[in-house]
């Protein structure tokens, strides 16, 4: 994939340790990969069998890594740079990936829109596009409650398909550490399959024709907004005929696309037994993706996620919320990044349409104030959804996710930072989770293909149409 740039591609060969504190510059002297242990967690996961975890975590030590502390550093340098304003970051993937849903067609589907969204952007912001996906990993789901309770019964909820299963009963739902094992192979089988789509050059892609554009005729969309689509998509071909014009290697230049892994790193026993050193390099690396972040859930300054991410050198996404108190936020920058490092954290906004002014502005004022760098990004999913109809089904509305990303991008100007990225949960099938945009998805129709076991994401049609909208905006 990754990142064919890298100057050090040689293998990590890993020195997988858990024992001694080790003492160099990017390692804080009281930590190692298991002192997270030792704080409380917001989401606590509890294995019943201790002695088949040990076994799980043995096994998950001695495969090689997934991803390469040289691709994390490539990433941390394309991080920094979106922080000074040169590059903009796009995020998205499913909300959780299943075991099941590792299929070619569903991974093939989501690079195609990851791409093509980031095509569009490229397009309107005139910027490189930063490419992370929430895949090969977006296995471990937070949870609002620990219980979910069903005509009377009580079980564990559902963590997303590392911890549990969904089916609701005992068995499923007893967290079992087997499920580490099988998330790791599921994630190096999809990365594998995204390293050699990229490798072997999904050139067409690039070739607006095969985009599945048919969806601008028939949706309802002012015809105002319809031209603007269509003058965009023009220009696009245009520049991608004048790309191909120059000949094959630039050709092929386009078409080899770099691209990231993300999850959220809520599972401290995965992330932690593939932490590793590797030679030459100080300090540990969490080899299980290039970008791990911590939720919204687990931001809490004294514990066990703070604790953990503190200690690896990759960049670190931690998601900000309408609780967030302003200096406990910069107190997390000084914690997880005492030596102000760029490129290492990325904030991720998600504070809900309507709580953008008030929550996320004293925020941006107080960490501009503390000189400390962060790249800002927005995700303007998981503050606007709502539950509607008689069955409470989760969903977004349109309308309310541009509407954050709009807010988010007056609040940036008016504070004087940048806005350098945007998170989304969304899939290349053409699902009915979100409502609205030019896709005609009513309430009436969330229940005759939603698939997400957990939130609901964008479909195609909606995902594209957000890169064009956001393109307009962001490009003003
Ligand atoms: C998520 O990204 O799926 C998620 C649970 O987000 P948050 O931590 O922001 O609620
Ligand atoms: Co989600």
């Amino acid at each position: 994939m990754f990142p064919r740039t890298t100057t050090n591609n040689s293998p990590d060969l890993d020195q997988n340790s858990t024992e001694a504190p080790t003492d160099d510059m990017h390692t804080p002297s009281t930590w190692h990969p298991l002192s997270w242990t030792d704080r409380p967690s917001g989401q606590p996961i509890t294995y019943p069998d201790g002695a088949a975890l040990s076994r799980s975590l043995d096994k998950l030590k001695t495969f090689p890594p997934l991803v390469t502390s040289g691709e994390v550093e490539r990433l941390t340098t394309l991080l920094s740079e979106a922080q000074d304003g040169r590059r903009f970051m796009l995020q998205g993937g499913d909300c959780a990936e299943t075991l099941d849903d590792c299929r070619s067609e569903i991974i093939a589907a989501k690079l195609k829109i990851l791409l093509q969204m980031s095509l569009v952007m490229v397009h309107g912001l005139k910027k490189p596009v930063i490419r992370v996906g929430r895949f090969a990993g977006q296995y471990a789901k937070p949870r609002s409650s620990p219980i979910e309770s069903r005509d009377g019964v009580e079980l564990p909820s559902y963590y997303g398909d590392l911890v549990n299963r969904v089916e609701f009963d005992e068995e499923a739902r007893t967290p079992n550490p087997h499920l580490l094992v099988r998330g790791y192979q599921h994630a190096a089988v999809t990365l594998n399959f995204i390293r050699s789509l990229l490798d072997g050059g999904f050139a067409d892609l690039h070739h607006p024709d095969n985009w599945d554009l048919g969806f601008l005729n028939h949706a309802r969309l002012r015809p105002s907004l319809r031209a603007e689509y269509k003058r965009m998509t023009d220009q696009l071909a245009e520049a991608l005929r004048f790309m191909e014009a120059l000949g094959d290697s630039s050709l092929d230049e386009l078409s080899r696309v770099e691209f990231f892994t993300s999850h959220e790193g809520l599972n401290l026993w995965y992330e932690s037994a593939q932490t590793r050193q590797v030679p030459r390099k100080s300090g540990w690396w969490d080899l299980t993706t290039h970008l791990p972040w911590i939720g919204e859930r687990t931001r809490a300054l004294d514990g066990a996620h703070i604790e953990y991410f503190r200690g690896v050198r990759n960049p670190v996404g931690v998601k900000v919320g309408p609780s967030a108190d302003p200096d406990e936020v910069v107190k997390m920058l000084e914690l997880i990044n005492p030596t102000d490092q760029p490129g290492k954290v990325v904030l991720i906004h998600r504070m809900g349409a309507n709580r953008v002014e008030d929550r996320l502005q004293p925020i941006l004022e107080a960490v501009a104030d503390s000189g400390r760098k962060v790249l800002w990004t927005c995700d303007p999913m998981h503050g606007n959804t709502v539950a509607v109809g008689a069955n409470g089904i989760k969903t977004r509305r349109f309308d309310d996710i541009l509407s954050e990303i709009e807010a988010a991008c007056d609040a940036h100007d008016r504070v004087g930072t940048y806005l350098g990225g945007v998170h989304f949960e969304l899939t290349g099938e053409d699902v009915t989770e979100c409502i609205g945009g030019g896709s005609g998805v009513t309430e009436d129709d969330l229940e005759r293909n939603y698939a997400s076991p957990c939130d609901p994401r964008l479909n195609y049609q909606q995902a594209l149409e957000m890169a064009f909208l956001l393109s307009r905006r962001l490009s003003n």
